[in-house]
């Protein structure tokens, strides 16, 4: 699966521009390996123009609860309104919405209770990195994120390295496949019945690095920020996967 987040970017006309470029790109339309995630402002318009394609939109955050909580998505209106996915837990989320692994916990629970697939973003810092940390780092956000959580196959879970988030740097695709393979692990041997969850890849990805992503066994496919906002790029990467995961 490769997932397209927007975060905070784009307009109704970009939005529309972009879909134009990308649907003319390819002959089958066929987009169900696919998934974006636009601003929730966004989310009815891209819903709206991929229709009938097959194509999953998704958020990038909503909330555990409903109600008094201004500023909010409740989960039972992103299911209301057909959310297929939501991002929970990114990085920047938790790091300029002071988001911490109890609220993420609560808000994997909504989602699963209310139909839409969670994509869990885990990632360690630089600083985490460097000091040889980062299993135990990712450990402890996966165990505390979804213990008390039945994993089915629709949690999903996004290995963004916060060091290599709109950076250029990214680990060698050698060392990305073998913390996936730490985390399907981790995931597999807590979870009730044994599942394997996919693992998404996301840090910089673009049209030139993502075969060598691709290549590796345990790298399930992409969280694509920066290149995901140039139709034809996120083509491009949508393209490569299919060449080399799909066959
Ligand atoms: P970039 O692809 O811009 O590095 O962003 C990755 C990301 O944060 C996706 O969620």
């Amino acid at each position: 699966m490769i997932i397209a987040n927007w975060k905070a970017n784009g307009n109704l006309s970009s939005n529309l521009a972009w879909h134009k470029e990308f649907v003319e790109i390819f002959i089958d339309n066929n987009f169900s390996d696919i998934g974006i995630a636009p601003s929730n402002i966004h989310f009815t318009q891209l819903q709206e123009l991929f229709k009938n394609l097959n194509l999953k939109i998704g958020l990038q955050d909503i909330d555990f609860n409903g109600g008094a909580r201004t500023g909010s998505i409740s989960p039972s209106m992103a299911s209301d309104a057909g959310c297929d996915f939501t991002l929970i837990g990114h990085s920047e989320r938790r790091d300029l919405f002071k988001e911490d692994n109890t609220v993420i916990k609560a808000k994997i629970h909504a989602a699963i209770n209310h139909q839409i697939n969670p994509i869990l973003c885990i990632g360690e810092s630089e600083e985490c990195s460097k000091a040889g940390k980062t299993r135990d780092f990712l450990k402890n956000q996966l165990i505390t994120a979804l213990s008390e959580i039945d994993v089915k196959d629709q949690v999903v879970i996004a290995y963004e390295p916060i060091w290599a988030i709109g950076s250029g740097n990214t680990p060698t695709p050698k060392d990305i496949n073998s913390i996936h393979e730490f985390i399907k692990d981790v995931v597999q041997s807590s979870s009730a019945n044994n599942t394997e969850p996919k693992v998404l890849y996301g840090g910089s990805v673009n049209n030139k690095n993502a075969e060598e992503f691709f290549n590796e066994k345990s790298i399930d496919g992409a969280l694509v920020g920066g290149a995901s906002l140039s139709a034809n790029q996120f083509a491009d990467i949508v393209k490569i996967y299919r060449k080399v995961k799909i066959k």
